[in-house]
Parts: structure tokens; sequence; C-alpha cells
């Protein structure tokens, strides 16, 4: 079969070779997939640019989600048939025509455009773990969301606006402020012409809920806007995305120090998620994350953002667009 070797780090023309591989062996727990398309994440740019410490050695095939065909199921397996049409979450192999999936993080999705399948796995899967199965957000909750036009970021908003939450949420341009606003979100922030702490201290907000993926100082600030009985929300760390040591190292600090005790007085809390360790140690979860996200889609009130959807021969452009942050919602690759 065909599949997308990472050979080595660098920029996208260079560091991938399309190569002919063996197909893998369906095992006995697991489902083979004939994949039509494979997603494409903040991670994987990460990984080819050799910042990503769960990459595997090099040659390695990325991929961390795919739409495709049930080709094969394994004797172990029984949800699921030959035939049905699924998203999946693959753990790497996801840029092959091929993959073997674990039967936890399938969900079927019959005629769904691929583009918007293919960003329930990763992408609304995490929005729903972080947003769902951490605390209860309720009518009239404050929340702030950063990155609130990227695929997770878009998920987040659309849950808080179900469940009547008052939504502060930041991005990176002008037209993703107006992306924003016709989503429904209440308060968009522009972060480059804005501070957002400033923005909403001003108004003297006390925030219920943060979700940060960018990391370091905006971090520090989000606790600084919590209320009691608020918490801060950690999915990600973008800022340290292409800096060098330096610059780690400084957003590490600024990330600020923290005591258990001062959570406790405050009746704050911090958590965070990382679906890998979930799907490692708690694949169930990852499960119920999916039912529920393929729900709300049937459901009309969840409506993943399309992001592009590139032709294998674009596989270099797909990973420059998402590096360069051109792109809001979910990029696909398909064979
Ligand atoms: N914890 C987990 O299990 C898990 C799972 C999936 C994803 N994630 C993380 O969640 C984050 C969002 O993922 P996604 O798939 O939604 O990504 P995405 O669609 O590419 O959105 C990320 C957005 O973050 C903003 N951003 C701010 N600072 C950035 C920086 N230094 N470099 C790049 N982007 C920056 C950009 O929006 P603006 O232009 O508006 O700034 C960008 O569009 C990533 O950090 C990813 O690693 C975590």
């Amino acid at each position: 079969m065909k599949a997308v070797h990472l050979q080595k780090f660098g920029k996208p023309e260079k560091a991938f070779a399309l190569v002919d591989i063996d197909k893998p062996k369906c095992p006995r727990e697991g489902v083979l997939v004939k994949v039509e398309g494979f997603g494409l994440n903040f991670a994987d740019i990460m990984a080819r640019t050799g910042l990503y410490p769960d990459c595997p050695p090099l040659p390695a095939v990325l991929g961390y989600d795919v739409v495709g065909i049930v080709e094969e199921v394994g004797q172990g397996v029984k949800h699921f048939k030959v035939g049905q049409r699924v998203t999946a979450l693959t753990r790497f192999g996801g840029y092959a025509e091929y993959a073997v999936c674990d039967p936890r993080a399938i969900a079927v999705v019959d005629d769904m455009p691929i583009g918007k399948a293919m960003a329930l796995t990763t992408q609304y899967s995490t929005a729903w773990q972080c947003f769902y199965n951490s605390f209860r957000i309720g009518h009239g909750d404050k929340v702030l969301i950063h990155a609130a036009m990227g695929g997770v970021g878009s998920a987040l908003a659309q849950m808080a606006l179900h469940e009547g939450a008052e939504v502060y949420a930041t991005a990176g341009s002008d037209e993703k402020i107006q992306a924003l606003k016709r989503l429904g979100v209440h308060h968009a922030i522009n972060y480059r012409k804005e501070d957002f702490f400033e923005v909403i201290k001003k108004k003297g907000v006390h925030l219920d809920v943060v979700f940060d993926s960018i990391g370091g100082s905006s971090v520090k600030k989000g606790c600084k806007l919590l209320g009691a009985g608020g918490s801060m929300v950690l999915y990600g760390a973008a800022q340290f995305n292409g800096s060098n040591l330096f610059k780690k190292i400084s957003t590490f600090l600024q990330f600020g120090f923290y005591h258990p005790i001062n959570f406790m007085s405050k009746s704050q809390s911090m958590i965070g998620v990382n679906m890998l360790r979930l799907a490692d140690y708690k694949a169930e979860k990852i499960q119920a994350c999916l039912k529920g996200v393929v729900k709300g889609v049937q459901e009309g009130w969840l409506d993943p953002l399309v992001g592009g959807v590139y032709p294998i021969e674009d596989l270099a452009k797909a990973h420059n667009d998402l590096g360069q942050r051109k792109t809001t919602g979910k990029l696909t690759v398909t064979w």
C-alpha cells in the first residue's frame, strides 16, 4: 500500500516521501480501515519540525485520524461490520492507504462529508472531553476560549453556546473575529490588537472557565481572571511552537508557579487534558466522546468547520497552510 513517511525533520516539501509499504494485518481486537482520507493536526506540524515528544522514531507514518471504509474486523470485535463508513482515531499510521484502528476509537459516519467527519475524532472529541467530562458549565456561566477559530476552539465555542454560556473568545485576525461573531460568540477579542486580560478585567468580569491551548503567560493571565469555583482547562501549548530554546524556557517560566493551597483557598481548579494518555489508559472515555460528538452533529447543534480538503499531491501545501495559521477548521488529505 501507499503511505507517507516522515523521513526527516524540516520543511514539508523535503520532510515527507511517498513510499510503498506492507498493508497492516488486522489484529484480533482491531479494525482495518481502507482510508479515504486522513486528517492533519497541529501535533503533525510539531512532529515534522522535531518538537513532538510522542513522535515515533523516523521514518514514521504520522496521522491521528482517518475516514474510510471498514475493510476487515478482528475476531474479537463485536460492534463493527465490513463496509461501514467510519471516522477513527489512529495512534500514528493515519497517513496511509490502510490503517489499523482500536474499535473504542471509531464511530460510524455514514455519508457525512469527509471534512466534517474528520473533525469529529481529534478536535471535537478533545473539545468534548474538555467541556463535558471535566465539570458542568451552565446557563450564563462566563467562559473564555482561546484560539477559538481553531478546530478544538471552534468546537468548544459551539458547545459553550449550546449550553447557554456567555462566551469570550480570542483569535488572531479580523476575519476570524468576524467568523466568531457569526458563530454567535458574545465577546470576540483580536489578541493581536488588544490584550484579552485587560479587556476582560476592565469589564470587572470573573470567569467560570478558561480553555487554553496557548500556554505561557496566557495561562497565568487566565488564572487571574477566574472567579471563585472557576477552572482553567489546559489542553495545548502552542506558544512553544517554532521557538528556540531561550524562548521555550521563557514560555515555561511565564506559565507561573502554583501552589495547591491557592487552588483550595480560591475554590479553583486546573485541569489538564491529553487525549493520548486517555486513549492509553481509559479508551472507553474516547468512545464516550465520539458518541457525544456524532450525536451533536446529527442533532444539528454541532457543525464542524472544514478548513480544506487537499489531494495527496498537495500534502506539503496543506502542512504549510496549517503551520502558517492560514486555515480555520479541519484539514483533510485524500488519497
Ligand atoms: N490535549 C490534547 O489531547 C489535544 C488534542 C488535540 C489538539 N490539541 C492541541 O490543541 C491546540 C489546537 O489544536 P487544533 O487542532 O484546534 O489546531 P488549529 O485548528 O490549528 O488551531 C490552532 C490555533 O491556535 C492559534 N495559535 C495561537 N498561537 C499559536 C502558535 N504559536 N502557533 C500556532 N497556532 C497558534 C491559531 O489561531 P489564531 O490565528 O487565532 O491565533 C491557530 O489557528 C493545539 O495546540 C493542539 O496541539 C491537544
